[in-house]
């Protein structure tokens, strides 16, 4: 989809400036039509911090007060997943355009919730699962809508982390699961490929290393998800990966179709660092050139700026985001009880 840069400038808050937030900040900061008004974050160091370094204004009101102000049209939420339900509800009810971070939610009745306050409200809602924006993601989309690679009927997505991320990174990764933390960015694209929603789950789930160090969420997840046009796929992740790899985030994704195959493996090929004592994996799928944020992630967010001046629907909407949470929550009940469990639409 091609961007057009409009002379209008979107007036945006960012709410939570954690590692995500910042990041959204920071690539509002290089989009030419967006500004960022105001942050605001439980954290008032970590706020003032955002806030000092792109310019933009503390909000220590809470999030209530950033919605009630009419100087900012948009804001982007990028809470901790269990927690996207108020702030969202509230932005729609204040009238304001959001741009989601992903999961939408951790549970149905939150995520239908969030659906049912945005379509009331009128304004827009994109749910942020930037990988759609990769490269290899894309182009794979733009193969199969050709005809290239035939029909899809298959596929193997694999998203693991290693255990820095549910240990240090995240303060609150005992509040959500792998299905809401990292299938989801697998499933989104899963769908996208297939066009078709789940219809039977099964899943197995183990907990241990990280309970044993008072972390109670489960360590991996291994879903077997059967579409209603036949399509397959296998989604497997962990976070337990050791913290020597040289890179937090393992992925592959593997695509079999009726007349062709695509494999994306976003470590390779591999920007490898070697100094006298540490073997690094540097990320270059996105990340700063020349002090600006470039990749998936900037054009994720300069997609949602632009659907909201240009009044388009974002390629990525709440309706989306409530099919995969009905999917994922499927995912977690079928490893709970051990029992297939029957999805219908
Ligand atoms: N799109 C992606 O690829 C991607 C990658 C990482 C994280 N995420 C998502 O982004 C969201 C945030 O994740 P993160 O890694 O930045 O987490 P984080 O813990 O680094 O940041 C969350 C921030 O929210 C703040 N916060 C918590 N409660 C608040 C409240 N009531 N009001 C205001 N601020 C509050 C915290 O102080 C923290 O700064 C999650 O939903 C996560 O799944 C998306």
């Amino acid at each position: 989809m091609p961007t057009t840069v409009s002379t209008e400038v979107l007036e945006l808050a960012v709410v939570g400036v954690g590692l995500q937030g910042e990041g959204h900040v920071k690539c509002y900061d290089a989009i030419p039509n967006a500004r960022v008004v105001a942050v605001c974050d439980a954290n008032a160091q970590r706020a003032a911090d955002v806030g000092a370094r792109f310019g933009a204004e503390v909000v220590r009101g809470g999030y209530e007060e950033l919605f009630a102000r009419e100087d900012i049209d948009a804001v982007s939420i990028a809470l901790p997943d269990h927690l996207h339900r108020d702030a969202a509800e509230k932005a729609f009810a204040a009238g304001k355009h959001v741009l989601l971070e992903k999961p939408l939610a951790t549970t149905v009745e939150d995520a239908q919730a969030i659906v049912a306050a945005q379509k009331a409200s009128g304004k827009k809602l994109m749910v942020n699962w930037s990988n759609r924006w990769m490269l290899a993601f894309s182009q794979t989309k733009e193969a199969l809508e050709s005809g290239a690679l035939g029909d899809p009927l298959y596929c193997y997505a694999r998203l693991n982390n290693t255990l820095y991320v549910p240990t240090k990174m995240l303060s609150w990764s005992a509040n959500t699961q792998l299905p809401h933390w990292l299938i989801c960015h697998r499933l989104d694209i899963a769908r996208w490929y297939f066009g078709s929603e789940a219809t039977r789950v099964t899943a197995v789930r183990r907990y241990g290393v990280l309970r044993d160090r008072g972390i109670d969420t489960p360590d991996l997840y291994q879903a077997t998800i059967e579409f209603a046009n036949g399509c397959v796929g296998n989604f497997e992740s962990c976070w337990i990966l050791p913290e020597s790899l040289p890179w937090i985030v393992d992925s592959k994704f593997q695509l079999i179709c009726t007349q062709g195959y695509a494999n994306i493996d976003p470590l390779l090929p591999a920007h490898v660092r070697a100094g006298e004592t540490k073997y690094e994996q540097p990320g270059y799928l996105a990340g700063d050139v020349m002090g600006e944020p470039t990749g998936f992630v900037r054009q994720a967010i300069q997609h949602f700026v632009d659907c909201v001046l240009q009044d388009r629907e974002p390629l990525i909407t709440g309706e989306d985001g409530l099919a995969i949470t009905r999917t994922l929550c499927a995912v977690i009940e079928a490893a709970e009880t051990g029992q297939a469990v029957e999805l219908s639409w």
